[in-house]
């Protein structure tokens, strides 16, 4: 039986969008307004809520706190106007499951609807994890397993460039060395890691377990890693496991490696040569088989001669490096993975695409593809969101975002401009992309410029697949 939604939203043509979006694999209830959410709830039961932060009377936040006084256990996303981080933290704090930006252009809203999907996946599986506590362990292992099988698990393409990393890939896979995975963003290295565990043995034996290291502040960073002992720090209640552990015979993929701090770097740097460590506040030492994967699209070589990356770290983990070849070296696997992901969102979406025209094609293989895979993979989305059933993808239908097809300004003038007729959040969007192409070594410098942190500089760029 298909589960209940609410899609609470006072702009009617965002609540039809979303309502195509999800109907597939859920019953949506659209409504336009908090009141009416509340007085329906007693009758319809829905399993979870998405609703818009800012409506008239109610806006999302007071109607979280609501639905949350009644039905403590009854997960809420809320989607907030991009780059309102405010607003995010106080859902949050008021009990939301999760927030999403959502992007309006004029009187044109969207959202990334893959993160939508699979936020509204977990939230209702925990609903089920709380319903069934005594199967609790065993659902969380098999949650965290799925995220991790969430995305696809083969390298599309048949460029050379393709089938030299497949080989090399294929080499890396049963030794246990150490591999860093280099490469510009968007270029599949979360990926092909995901996949170098799928070809070992560790996939037997152990779990592939990831963290982003730029997305935690150091001390968090270090207890995710290593765990803590109850009592450690303020908030560690009880005892847990780090992620070393849990990678244990397994696989651990250090995501942006660049970003751990230097005390993290030193305590990575033991665990690597004593295949032991202790957790955060403890005395016992653990030893731990684990094969470590790193990735950065930052210079490593730059930071160590910064001092902001230890030497003999580097040397460490570069013991195999693997780079990721940029969407423009890869020729016609453009078209391939195009294709491919026109078949994954029209399956997803239950919608029957035919494929490309030759006109859209053209136009895919003419665009400088900046973000790289995942870019196009995001045109495809909302491609196939608007390509009417059984039908193919029109160039029109494949729209590009036009700061991605201007030539930004040379270096040396380091000027930014684009044409009048575009909204602030395009240019808001456009001018960060500029900033992070300026700066493609240093996060903190591109945040600096932009006067964010570096960590709401990288959960933009997440969010908006920069
Ligand atoms: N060769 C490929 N075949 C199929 N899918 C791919 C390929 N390369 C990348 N992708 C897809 O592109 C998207 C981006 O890949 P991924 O997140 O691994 O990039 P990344 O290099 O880790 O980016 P970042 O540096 O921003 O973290 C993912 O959805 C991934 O599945
Ligand atoms: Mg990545």
């Amino acid at each position: 039986m298909k589960r209940t939604l609410f899609v609470v939203d006072d702009d009617p043509s965002f609540r039809i969008l979303l309502n195509t979006v999800l109907s597939k694999e859920y019953q949506v209830v659209t409504i336009p307004d908090a009141q009416t959410c509340l007085s329906q709830l007693e009758k319809d039961k829905p399993d979870l809520i998405i609703t818009d932060y800012a409506m008239p009377e109610t806006n999302g936040m007071e109607l979280t706190i609501k639905i949350k006084e009644k039905y403590p256990e009854l997960p809420v996303i809320v989607l907030t106007a991009y780059g309102s981080i405010e607003a995010a933290v106080e859902v949050l704090k008021k009990g939301a499951f999760h927030y999403l930006e959502k992007n309006t252009s004029g009187t044109v809203s969207t959202a990334n609807f893959t993160v939508l999907k699979e936020l509204i996946r977990r939230a209702l599986e925990r609903v089920d994890l709380q319903n069934e506590t005594a199967r609790y362990k065993t659902e969380v292992e098999n949650l965290k397993k799925q995220v991790t099988e969430f995305r696809p698990t083969t390298l599309v393409g048949n460029s050379d460039a393709i089938q030299t990393l497949r080989k090399m890939m294929e080499q890396v896979a049963n030794i246990d060395s150490t591999v860093l995975i280099r490469g510009e963003t968007g270029t599949g290295k979360n990926l092909a890691a995901a996949i170098i565990h799928k070809m070992s043995k560790r996939k037997e034996s152990g779990r592939f377990v990831e963290i982003n290291c730029a997305a935690l502040p150091e001390t968090l960073l270090e207890a995710e890693l290593f765990g803590h002992e109850q009592g450690a720090f303020t908030d560690a209640k009880t005892t847990k496991k780090g992620l070393f552990e849990v990678a244990d015979k397994g696989t651990l993929f250090l995501d942006e490696i660049d970003s751990a701090s230097l005390s993290v770097q030193s305590k990575l740097l033991s665990v690597l040569e004593t295949r032991s460590f202790r957790r955060v506040g403890g005395t016992k030492t653990f030893s731990v088989d684990v094969r470590l994967i790193c990735a950065t699209n930052a210079s490593l070589e730059e930071k160590v001669s910064e001092g902001k990356f230890r030497e003999d770290l580097f040397y460490r983990i570069n013991v195999v490096s693997i780079i990721m070849p940029p969407l423009r070296e890869l020729g016609d696997d453009v078209i391939s993975l195009a294709e491919q992901f026109i078949q994954r969102f029209s399956n997803e979406m239950n919608k029957p695409i035919k494929g490309l025209t030759d006109e859209a094609k053209k136009q895919i293989r003419s665009h400088v593809w900046k973000g790289n895979v995942r870019e196009l993979r995001n045109v495809i989305e909302r491609a196939v969101i608007f390509t009417p059933v059984g039908e193919s993808v029109t160039e029109n239908q494949i729209s590009l975002t036009s700061f991605s097809e201007q030539p930004l300004n040379s270096r040396s003038q380091k000027q930014f401009s684009m044409d009048f007729g575009k909204s602030l959040e395009d240019v808001k969007l456009a001018y960060i992309q500029a900033v992070l192409k300026e700066n493609p070594n240093s996060y903190t410098e591109a945040a600096k410029i932009l006067g964010i942190t570096s960590k709401s500089l990288w959960e933009i760029r997440k969010r908006h697949d920069l």
